[in-house]
């Protein structure tokens, strides 16, 4: 079997917030078709690294390249067109909108006819949705809001899909639904994924390779199973 390609690298990136350093020298790459995770504590710069990737900072150094293609002046509009598309942290969907307006607000890129094939052919993977379409969104529950944030996601038709912790205040249930959901859109629609996740165990059970990032460096990266398998470094890292 041959290896899969890299979509997504990032070679020597340093970024930050104003004059605020926080990105040191980050080499990261994804794979095409396949989940890769990272993880680390709070503050260690996981979001800095998707909201670089995306064009939302400026590269200080380094480069970021998509499909073989260096990504430096891109907005963050003309990367969703490429391919890329990002789920932040927190805010899942327009509260105000309905579930219906929420999923075509993915596809604003996208011909008016085309809008409406994809968000049906979206609301094909997640069964819970149709009944709620005219429901207003932010009258959802939390982890229900979660899968249209990442079905609005796939309505834009990315290559390679961002997610930011998503699962931030889901009870164990759902949130392993949402991964669960993570995982079948990987599978079956063959969309890259890159997950930042601080539920480091659950996330090793969908990925399939790591990077644990601290103070804005990659510390390690392994193969997803290595670090499941390793209770000395688990422990080590996040006890
Ligand atoms: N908008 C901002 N302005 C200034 N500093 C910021 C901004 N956003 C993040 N930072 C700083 O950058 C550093 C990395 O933040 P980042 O959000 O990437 O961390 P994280 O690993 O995603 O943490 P968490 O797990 O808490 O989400 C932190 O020191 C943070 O205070
Ligand atoms: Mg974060």
């Amino acid at each position: 079997m041959t290896e899969a390609p890299d979509i997504l690298t990032l070679t020597t990136v340093d970024t930050g917030y104003g004059k605020k350093q926080v990105l040191f020298g980050v080499d990261l790459a994804a794979k095409a078709g396949k989940i890769t995770a990272i993880i680390g504590p709070n503050g260690a710069g996981k979001s800095t690294v998707l909201k670089v990737a995306h064009g939302l900072l400026p590269l200080w150094r380094g480069s970021i390249t998509f499909a073989g293609a260096d990504l430096n002046g891109a907005s963050p509009a003309q990367r969703v067109r490429r391919g890329i598309t990002f789920c932040p942290q927190g805010n899942r969907v327009f509260g105000e909108l309905n579930v219906r307006e929420n999923l075509e607000l993915g596809g604003t890129h996208l011909p008016k006819k085309e809008v409406a094939d994809r968000v049906a052919a979206v609301l094909e993977l997640f069964p819970q949705l149709p009944p709620r379409l005219k429901q207003t969104a932010g009258t959802l529950s939390g982890g229900e809001q979660q899968m249209v944030a990442i079905a609005r996601a796939l309505v834009s038709k990315p290559k390679l899909l961002m997610l930011d912790e998503p699962s931030l205040g889901l009870s164990p249930n759902v949130l392993k639904d949402v991964f669960d959901k993570i995982f079948e859109v990987n599978r079956t629609q063959g969309v890259t994924i890159l997950i930042v996740e601080q539920k480091v165990r659950k996330v090793l059970t969908i990925a399939d390779h790591v990077y644990s990032l601290k103070l804005g460096k990659v510390a390690f990266s392994c193969p997803a199973a290595a670090l499941a398998d390793n209770k000395a470094k688990l422990k080590e890292l996040f006890l």
